[in-house]
């Protein structure tokens, strides 16, 4: 059975995108800090006759992300998918690890996972990385900044350099793992949690449902019209240039080493997908 592995799937757009994957066969594992809020995600693809599991992972510790990479690696399986897609926006603070709460999450953690699955990641494997038009907003990485804690009031800065991070990530990992192919998602301005509250009343009418959000993603993680893609950024099922910062490559190269270094620290023992 192919097996898929999806982040943040208890709300929003990763719960919209595992449901479907689980209806096109494929076994999810969601991947989430919370069993409470995941498992019954879980439970809904296999009420409706799918494959599902659990897997923990707390992605703002790094020794979480590695932890739960581990357990996939030893479990002997190979993974034909992994969609990168949970994330925080709009707060403030710092991981366990000193990083920048942003940048901790939705990059270095997802970094740590990917890097520690190295090659139960097979040949010809999906990576969906779910970054932001938000990305646009940052016009490089301040790596003394990335370490910490939130400097702007409501955290959307830091946000917009962690989505940064992503894109810079999925061109690096395009470039480094040829055997992969490797997607960049912007999904659309979608009705989540993500979204302040106090926003909502102002964006009536303007954000995407979340089954909208989840299209491109799922598009990228199944459609052969990307099969023989890698590196790019897509919104709505189309390619578009992402920002002059995010194709910076001696800046993607700067982010790779140095988020591999950091992880080194923690522990990581892998060369990689
Ligand atoms: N919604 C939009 O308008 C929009 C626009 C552009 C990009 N995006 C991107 O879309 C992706 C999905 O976000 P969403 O809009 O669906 O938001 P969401 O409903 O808030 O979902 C975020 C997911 O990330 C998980 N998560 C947060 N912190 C975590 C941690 N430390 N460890 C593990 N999981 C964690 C959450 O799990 P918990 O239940 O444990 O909190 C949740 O499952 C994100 O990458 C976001 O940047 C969204």
């Amino acid at each position: 059975m192919r097996v898929a592995m999806v982040t943040g799937v208890s709300s929003g757009i990763g719960r919209v995108t595992a449901l479907e994957l689980g209806r096109r066969g494929f076994h999810l594992v969601g991947a989430g800090r919370s069993a409470d809020r995941t498992m019954p995600v879980v439970e809904q693809i296999r009420s409706a006759g799918g494959s599902a599991e659990y897997l923990e992972l707390d992605l703002m510790r790094l020794s979480s992300c590695l932890d739960a990479a581990r357990r996939f690696v030893e479990s002997g399986r190979t993974l034909e998918l992994l969609v990168n897609n949970a994330a925080v926006g709009g707060t403030r603070g710092i991981t366990p690890d000193g990083f920048e709460i942003h940048f901790g999450v939705n990059h270095l953690g997802h970094f740590m996972l990917t890097m520690g699955l190295g090659d139960s990641i097979r040949d010809g494997a999906r990576i969906v990385q779910v970054t932001s038009a938000a990305h646009f907003n940052a016009d490089g990485i301040d790596f003394e900044r990335v370490r910490e804690r939130t400097k702007s009031l409501f955290g959307w800065k830091e946000y917009g350099t962690s989505k940064l991070a992503n894109m810079l990530f999925v061109r690096e990992l395009a470039k480094r793992a040829p055997r992969l192919h490797v997607y960049g998602v912007h999904p659309g301005m979608t009705d989540t949690n993500i979204i302040p509250k106090i926003a909502k009343p102002f964006l009536r009418g303007r954000l995407f449902t979340v089954e909208q959000g989840a299209d491109t993603v799922i598009w990228c993680a199944t459609s052969d019209e990307v099969a023989d893609q890698s590196g790019l950024y897509y919104r709505r099922r189309e390619s578009r240039p992402p920002s002059d910062a995010a194709l910076d490559d001696v800046l993607a190269n700067r982010l790779w080493e140095q988020s591999e270094t950091w992880c080194l620290e923690t522990g990581l023992d892998s060369e990689g997908p």
